[in-house]
């Protein structure tokens, strides 16, 4: 396969980043950095995650961030939502487009939602009969890709059946998300030949965090193989509540700069997001995860 001409970059910074923190991010902090992102030339940005505030204090803020955001033309901001009663509130708050979220690793599903695998699915059919019924896409995400904090390794074949079955169920994309970031690039290029058996590969997207620095070697893999949408973090921001230990996202700016030198078109001005990244992980406190970034305010 040859690579991509363009890639869809959804910037997940403000929920993947911002789910993570110690201490919730004040709601102004955030509407600014999703301006930020829209202004850098990002048209996709995951803003919120309607989840209990009791799981994630950190996205407490759901309607606040949803109905406080100034909206760009061509920009699409969508939200985590995982059951019907987040979903009711997304669409009160105007949201374009939703994400549900499922795992290949049963006991990761019980951690993150508070079910099996099963019943996630269950849950999941009613959210997505909803929000067509509303206008609204979803896309889904597998969780554990390629690896488990609790489990280890995941047979592909897991991963396959799950993407399947969110699919089938009308998620117009699977994101395929490496959780703790322990995949390597053979790794990442088998587990997307089992899922893309089922799948059309313009269908999935790569959601690789970068805990062992292999994130970018593996969206080099994946990319190799076709695929065209990938999600990552301003500054390498965030990991998952229910992950220890899992770092953030591959870096945004990191992508953007990878996906320059080849010739591979997103539509973002590399400096501003990099501005965008000094800028926020210096009001939270925060390194910037980004080489990229780090390099750029260097110069
Ligand atoms: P539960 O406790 O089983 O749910 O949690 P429940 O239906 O029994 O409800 C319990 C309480 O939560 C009730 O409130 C509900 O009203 C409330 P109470 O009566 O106790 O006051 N509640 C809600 N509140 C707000 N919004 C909602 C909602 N639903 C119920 N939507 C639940 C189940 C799914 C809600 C819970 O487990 C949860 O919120 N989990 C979220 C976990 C999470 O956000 N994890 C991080 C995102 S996933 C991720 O980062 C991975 C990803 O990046 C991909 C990758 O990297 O692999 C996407
Ligand atoms: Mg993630």
């Amino acid at each position: 396969m040859p690579f991509p001409k363009s890639i869809r970059l959804v910037e997940v910074g403000p929920r993947d980043g911002l789910q993570n923190e110690p201490e919730p991010i004040d709601t102004p902090i955030k509407l600014e950095l999703i301006d930020r992102l829209g202004a850098a030339g990002i048209r996709y940005i995951e803003a919120a995650s309607f989840v209990s505030p009791k799981w994630v204090p950190q996205m407490a803020d759901y309607r606040e961030v949803m109905t406080g955001l100034t909206r760009r033309k061509g920009v699409t901001y969508s939200a985590l939502t995982p059951n019907l009663e987040g979903l009711e509130v997304a669409l009160e708050c105007g949201v374009e487009e939703v994400a549900v979220f499922g795992a290949a690793s049963e006991t990761f599903s019980q951690k993150n939602i508070n079910c099996s695998i099963a019943e996630s699915l269950d849950r999941f059919a009613p959210v997505l009969e909803r929000a067509k019924s509303a206008g609204v896409r979803v896309r889904g995400y597998v969780s554990c890709v390629l690896g488990c904090p609790y489990e280890g390794e995941i047979a592909p074949a897991k991963v396959a059946e799950v993407s399947k079955a969110l699919y089938e169920m009308g998620c117009y994309e699977v994101s395929l998300g490496d959780t703790i970031g322990t995949g390597t690039p053979l790794k990442a290029k088998h587990m997307l030949e089992a899922v893309a058996k089922d799948i059309p590969i313009d269908k999935l997207a790569a959601h690789f965090h970068d805990t062992y620095g292999q994130a970018l070697a593996n969206l080099y893999a994946v990319l190799e193989e076709g695929v065209a949408v990938v999600d990552s973090s301003v500054a390498g921001l965030g990991g998952c509540p229910y992950a220890k230990g899992a770092s953030g996202n591959v870096a945004s700016e990191d992508v953007v700069y990878m996906l320059n030198g080849m010739g591979i078109e997103s539509g973002i001005d590399l400096d501003k997001l990099a501005e965008t990244g000094n800028w926020i992980t210096q009001t939270i406190g925060r390194p910037n995860r980004s080489k990229v970034g780090v390099a750029l305010a260097a110069k």
